[in-house]
């Protein structure tokens, strides 16, 4: 937090000092009183949370600059190749997007509109789409082709090595079929 006064403080620079400390050490003692009453969350879910404050209005402000950017999600799920080509048509429609934002607008909608079928889709798209490791895709791979398709999440979550608690942060994007 920066005051605007900050920077001319007509009083000794001590007093300035003690004074902003005060100030500083106020509004930390409101975040303490906020994290205790909300359940913080951990892991790779706080991680994704963290990101998820850059990605989503970086989403908002590109895909709401012709339409409601809600528009772009109106039409429900989509693979990762699905969000892919959707973003490419909206680039030959004028939409000004550098190949950074392109990314985080694709991991956006991906990770919150995804969808992957786990019984077919190829490793590096179950990668992307579950934001797991290459090495967990392929032995998703290996697993189904060893044991015929996965019917459910509790043997999806079976695979040897799997992070079943970041696998659930994706389960809403998954089918079998
Ligand atoms: C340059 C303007 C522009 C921007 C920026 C833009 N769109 Fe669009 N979008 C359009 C137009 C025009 C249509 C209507 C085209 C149609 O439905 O025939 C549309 C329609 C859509 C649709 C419905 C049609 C479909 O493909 O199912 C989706 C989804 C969509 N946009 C997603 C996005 C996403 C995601 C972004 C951000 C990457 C985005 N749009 C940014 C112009 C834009």
């Amino acid at each position: 937090m920066k005051h605007r006064w900050a920077g001319n403080c007509a009083l000794g620079a001590a007093v300035c000092g003690v004074v902003l400390a005060l100030l500083s050490a106020g509004s930390v003692g409101v975040q303490n009183v906020r994290a205790a009453t909300a359940v913080p969350p951990e892991g790779v879910a706080a991680e994704r949370a963290k990101e998820d404050a850059i990605l989503k209005p970086k989403f908002e402000a590109v895909c709401g600059s012709c339409h409601d950017s809600g528009q772009a999600t109106n039409g429900g799920r989509r693979t990762v190749t699905g969000w892919r080509e959707t973003i490419e048509q909206m680039v030959a429609f004028g939409a000004p997007v550098s190949p950074e934002d392109k990314a985080l607008v694709q991991k956006y909608l991906v990770r919150h509109y995804g969808l992957v079928n786990v019984n077919t889709a190829p490793a590096n798209e179950l990668a992307e789409a579950l934001e797991i490791s290459a090495t967990d895709a392929d032995a998703m791979v290996k697993f189904r082709t060893a044991n015929g398709p996965f019917s459910d999440f509790t043997e999806l979550s079976k695979v040897p090595g799997i992070d079943a608690t970041t696998l659930k942060l994706a389960e809403d994007s998954i089918i079998f079929k």
